[in-house]
């Protein structure tokens, strides 16, 4: 199987998204790789670390999408917690010592890959009116969004 490929049908064109969607993506590949090193470790480390950024990403996006008024928040939020409340059961599988790290990989890279390229493009163009209007946006991790973006 092949990690997933940062491309420009996943790009949205706002920079601090994209930075966020990329590190994702990272997060991933950086799992499933690991899993096929047999670096459990890694692997251990890796999951927590995508869980608690994914929640945060989520939180950045519906705080963005609420700013910018944009019409679909609600909906784009259930699906957000549709995907969140998957996370806890592959964790706990995980910790009673199941590898769950390729169902995990799948799961995780079509969700991401149809969420980035279908249902965060909805809220693009107004996200980037806001942003062309109010300007810098500060995100988690210290990246920026500029308006021009
Ligand atoms: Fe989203």
């Amino acid at each position: 199987m092949e990690t997933l490929q940062w491309g420009p049908d996943l790009e949205t064109g706002i920079a601090v998204i994209d930075a966020q969607h990329k590190r994702l993506v990272q997060l991933v590949n950086q799992m499933y790789e690991a899993r096929q090193k047999h670096d459990m470790n890694t692997v251990g480390a890796v999951i927590p670390e995508m869980v608690d950024y994914s929640v945060s990403h989520f939180n950045f996006e519906e705080e963005l999408m609420q700013d910018a008024g944009y019409g679909l928040l609600k909906v784009h939020k259930w699906l957000h917690e549709q995907f969140v409340n998957k996370l806890p059961d592959f964790q706990a599988r995980y910790q009673a010592g199941e590898d769950i790290t390729e169902e995990l990989y799948i799961m995780l890279s079509r969700w991401l890959t149809h969420h980035i390229c279908r249902e965060d493009r909805g809220y693009v163009q107004s996200i980037k009116a806001y942003l062309a209007q109010n300007g810098e946006v500060s995100a988690p991790g210290g990246s920026t969004a500029s308006g021009s973006a």
